[in-house]
């Protein structure tokens, strides 16, 4: 049978990578984490001293830049200039600085091509933002996933209470405040595609999701 290719995007914290890592086990597909990628080149930005807002100097240093994914047993490690960014792209720092960076027209468009790239075999599952609009609009599965903001919150609180000092209201308040900088921005903004399934599952498990979008996929191949 052939391959097809699965998008899923959704708000922050939604469970998307989890979901998708599953899914794509499932199916025997490839997972893109394509979040860790906005988040590898966030933190190699922070650290090389570069702010958001030197638009064209970004531009430059990312057009320049080696990316590459290594999928690894149960996390996709990211490198830029062949050094593995993957440990520190979780981090509040980069959660709440991401948005700023992958609003950049340069940024979008590098990792747009790479991931279409990824995906010109068939066979993969990613997840993001903008991957049933902008990245894969012929995915034939899209899935948009939510959950309500308090059960997101809650949801990254579990992650991170144990590597970070944080709050549940904290979370909360992050989390609003980067889903309103993605759905706000001027390129590619997250947004459910047209044709996309809407996957409400704040009142559901993992292996819920993952078997309802499983069991939509079986019906394509
Ligand atoms: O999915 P994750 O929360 O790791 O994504 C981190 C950030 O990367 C998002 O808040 C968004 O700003 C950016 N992103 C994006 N487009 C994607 C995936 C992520 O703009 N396809």
């Amino acid at each position: 049978y052939d391959r097809i290719n699965v998008a899923i995007d959704g708000p922050a914290g939604a469970g998307k990578s989890t979901v998708a890592r599953l899914v794509a086990r499932e199916l025997s597909y490839i997972y893109v984490d394509t979040g860790a990628m906005y988040r590898a080149i966030t933190w190699y930005m922070i650290r090389e001293g570069i702010s958001a807002e030197e638009h064209e100097l970004v531009d430059q240093i990312v057009q320049g830049m080696n990316i590459d994914l290594l999928p690894e047993k149960d996390v996709q490690k990211v490198l830029i200039n062949g050094e593995d960014m993957t440990p520190h792209i979780r981090s509040l720092q980069v959660s709440g600085q991401v948005s700023q960076y992958s609003k950049i027209e340069g940024v979008r468009s590098r990792l747009s091509q790479l991931q279409r790239q990824m995906a010109l075999r068939k066979g993969v599952v990613m997840d993001g933002r903008d991957i049933g609009t902008t990245v894969l609009p012929d995915a034939e599965v899209k899935i948009f996933m939510t959950a309500s903001v308090e059960e997101r919150a809650l949801r990254r609180y579990k992650e991170l209470k144990d590597t970070e000092t944080v709050t549940l209201q904290q979370l909360e308040h992050d989390i609003a405040a980067r889903d309103r900088l993605d759905e706000g921005r001027e390129i590619s903004p997250l947004r459910r595609a047209e044709d996309a399934v809407l996957l409400d599952t704040t009142h559901m498990d993992i292996s819920q999701a993952v078997e309802a979008i499983v069991s939509h996929c079986r019906t394509y191949v």
